[in-house]
């Protein structure tokens, strides 16, 4: 947290430390075991002006290369000829205004986070400006204009006619209009199934963006939940006076997730379009998943088992709805008010609302706010659903670890304080995505080694198409590199960590596998605790449409148009 003085400084910052992240700018990794998704093997890494230069054995260098001794410790992911990322995050939401408040961790601080844990590389959701999508992209450019490590944006969609549809297209493809190159690069869209009255869509939208996805060959993306129901769920709380965040949980139970994850899957498979489903948070989503994937022969069309992706998020797989049970919570009980009561209660809120507002509402003891900071949605499961996720991810039923790492802090969780329906929905997860995979799948021996490269970094890169393209060789790859101790442990506080939040749902966990070193674009950016970031040195990953997904897709169509052919002739001689 000693980067909050940086963060604090605004646009000020310490320039000094743009220099120190020029320097070392060859660099030799020496003794470690390097890791990719296909393969381990112990050897050197010599990195030089960004791009890796050579992975092998014993590689001798001159008294100006920095070496890292990495004996005993995990490399990865490196290969040569390859553009390869660090930990890749898939799912965040920085400087996010969302239900009336605004993500503290901006472009910045969220990424400074982000290397201290290992990720290089995170895609971020773009909410668009009153459904224009042009108008957020620009809102988005700006806010990223900031960033210390490469980013990709996904985009969301709110409502439907001929404007949005062809701003899809401007958004996927780059577009010459008088001179100026429009700016592209996206190849995913997400629908929202909850936050109703908000950015929920309803399944004829839902239909029409997915048919456009396809067309574009982009990915289409699921909020899953029922928001209607919810809605419903939420006004059944408060009506029996539970307005407290365990109001959030039981309003929105897991069937409700499977149920939108379920529905969803099902219309992607009428339009025959690949899915990815965002923070499954329930063992409900899980079997609809899983029941997707395996579908041999149904009544659907598809013959083969239907292309949808299940992404855990990390809060989904350490946590479970324990903490958000607070027996002390006063507002859990309805009580019947007395005018004497009434009085002192209002005598205390008109207090309380004073206190929120000049900050002391971290002094104020009674109203214990520690558990608002669970509260997300999906929300966060009975035990039992966080080690149903873990199998899913060890068997393959869910393919890639996000974190949704949306983080606001007390006295905005504090907007929620009479009203659970008013908590900003939101958890941390951007720093400790990597230990936290490492710790709960590789050190429990759930997957390998291998599995976790996959898992928080190479299936990524394949989904949003940023893993080298068929065929191409380039002459180097991006060196972003992690080294990662499995035998170092870590304690996660929000004392120490670093994102802007004062606090952290993992607060107090310990476990192993620690990120010692990241090297992000051959930069040492992070070591002996010390973060050495720059605003303004990310860049922006352009992602292009049709990745492994979209292959086959057509052979399916056809396949499902000749089906019809003998309908349609009996249909035309009658
Ligand atoms: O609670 C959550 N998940 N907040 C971020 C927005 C979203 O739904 O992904
Ligand atoms: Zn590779
Ligand atoms: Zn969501
Ligand atoms: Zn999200």
């Amino acid at each position: 947290a000693n980067l909050f003085q940086f963060f604090d400084a605004g646009f000020g910052y310490d320039k000094s430390a743009c220099e120190i992240s020029s320097s070392s700018s060859k660099i030799l990794i020496k003794g470690g075991t390097v890791v990719n998704d296909h393969r381990e093997e112990v050897a050197d890494v010599y990195v030089e002006d960004g791009i890796i230069v050579a992975v092998e054995p014993n590689i001798k260098v001159a008294d100006d290369v920095t070496v890292l001794d990495a004996t005993g410790k995990f490399v990865m992911p490196v290969e040569m000829n390859d553009k390869d990322y660090g930990g890749i995050d898939p799912h965040t939401h920085l400087a996010a205004e969302f239900m009336s408040a605004e993500s503290v961790d901006d472009f910045f601080s969220g990424q400074a986070a982000a290397l201290a844990g290992g990720t290089t590389m995170h895609i971020d959701f773009v909410k668009p400006v009153n459904g224009s999508l042009t108008a957020g992209f620009k809102v988005y450019e700006k806010k990223a204009k900031k960033s210390c490590m490469d980013y990709g944006f996904h985009m969301v969609i709110t409502k439907w006619n001929e404007v949005v549809s062809n701003e899809m297209e401007i958004m996927v493809k780059r577009k010459v209009v008088f001179c100026i190159v429009s700016k592209s690069g996206i190849n995913s869209f997400k629908f929202f199934l909850a936050y109703k009255g908000a950015q929920m869509v309803n399944d004829e939208l839902l239909l029409e963006g997915f048919k456009k996805c396809k067309s574009l060959g982009v990915l289409a993306m699921v909020h899953a939940e029922n928001g209607d129901a919810v809605y419903e769920g939420q006004k059944r709380m408060i009506e029996l006076g539970i307005t407290g965040p365990e109001g959030h949980a039981l309003s929105r139970p897991p069937l409700l997730e499977g149920e939108a994850t379920s529905r969803a899957i099902h219309l992607a498979g009428f339009v025959n379009t690949p899915l990815y489903v965002v923070h499954v948070m329930s063992i409900d989503a899980v079997e609809e998943i899983a029941r997707a994937r395996k579908t041999e022969i149904t009544s659907h069309f598809q013959a083969a088992g239907q292309r949808v992706i299940g992404e855990p998020i990390a809060a989904g797989l350490a946590l479970d709805d324990s903490r958000i049970w607070d027996p002390d919570f006063i507002t859990a009980a309805k009580q019947e008010p007395t005018l004497l009561s009434f009085f002192f209660v209002s005598v205390f809120v008109l207090f309380l609302t004073l206190w929120i507002r000049s900050d002391g509402i971290k002094l104020f003891k009674h109203y214990d706010l520690s558990y608002f900071r669970y509260v997300m949605s999906p929300p966060i499961r009975a035990s039992g659903h966080d080690k149903a996720l873990q199998a899913a991810l060890s068997t393959g039923i869910l393919q890639l670890v996000g974190t949704d790492h949306c983080s606001f802090n007390s006295t905005q969780k504090a907007l929620g304080i009479d009203d659970f329906r008013k908590i900003p929905n939101g958890v941390n997860g951007i720093e400790e995505r990597m230990h936290l995979v490492w710790d709960i799948m590789v050190e429990s021996g759930q997957i390998s080694v291998t599995d976790y490269v996959r898992i928080t970094s190479t299936e990524c890169a394949r989904i949003f198409k940023i893993y080298p393209r068929k065929g191409a060789i380039l002459p180097g790859s991006d060196a972003d590199i992690i080294i990662l101790n499995p035998n170092s442990s870590v304690e996660i506080t929000a004392k120490s960590h670093h994102f802007r939040s004062d606090t952290n749902v993992y607060e107090g966990r310990r476990g192993k596998g620690k990120v010692e070193v990241t090297i992000a674009g051959g930069r040492i950016v992070w070591e002996n605790d010390e973060l050495k970031v720059a605003p303004g040195s990310g860049k922006y990953v352009e992602m292009q449409p049709f990745s492994y997904l979209f292959n086959g897709i057509d052979k399916l169509d056809a396949k499902y148009l000749s089906s019809l052919k003998a309908p349609v002739k009996r249909i035309k001689s009658a």
